[in-house]
């Protein structure tokens, strides 16, 4: 009867834990206020905002970059480009960053590095820059959506 009790115990402490981890690094967003201008301010260090805010300004040269190679129709070139800014770019994005970032921000997030990677493999394998293109165009839709919805406030000192 103990034991019972004891195991109950532990399976509701783990319960408990599990959900307290995922509220934490899943869903996030415990430090997301409203913005002045109406859309969700997500507050981070001073560190993690200048990281996030350089990984935004390599998104827009990724963008400039594959484009461009479409346009000179090279595929190598943007099967290279597309993939250096694909999912293999998050692998250096610090976990306590991640777990501060509200989830429908993440699926965005995680969303365009994953059609990066859908043009890397069209370029490899179909190579056409008409599909590749069509991919770009959705892509960006991705920027203008997580940017009419989240800002990202300068720490106040
Ligand atoms: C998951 C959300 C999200 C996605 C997707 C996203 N951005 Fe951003 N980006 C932001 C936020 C938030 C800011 C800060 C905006 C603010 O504070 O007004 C930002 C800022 C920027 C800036 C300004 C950087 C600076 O130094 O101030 C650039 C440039 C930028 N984004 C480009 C892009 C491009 C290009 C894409 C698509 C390939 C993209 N972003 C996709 C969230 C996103």
């Amino acid at each position: 009867m103990k034991n019972v009790k004891i195991l109950w115990f532990i399976i509701i402490l783990l319960l408990a834990l599990s959900g307290f981890l995922v509220k934490k690094f899943i869903i996030g967003g415990s430090n997301v206020v409203a913005s002045s201008d109406g859309r969700s301010a997500v507050i981070m260090t001073k560190d993690e905002r200048d990281f996030v805010l350089k990984e935004m300004r390599a998104f827009l040269s990724s963008v400039q970059g594959v484009s461009q190679a479409i346009t000179e129709n090279d595929m190598v070139k943007v099967a290279d480009l597309a993939h250096k800014a694909g999912m293999a770019a998050e692998a250096n994005t610090p976990t306590e960053l991640l777990a501060k970032i509200p989830l429908a921000m993440k699926k965005l997030g995680f969303g365009t590095r994953g059609k990066f990677d859908e043009i890397a493999e069209t370029a490899k394998t179909s190579k056409d820059p008409i599909v590749a293109r069509k991919q770009l165009d959705t892509l960006m839709q991705n920027c203008i959506a997580c940017h009419a919805i989240y800002r990202l406030p300068e720490p106040q000192k």
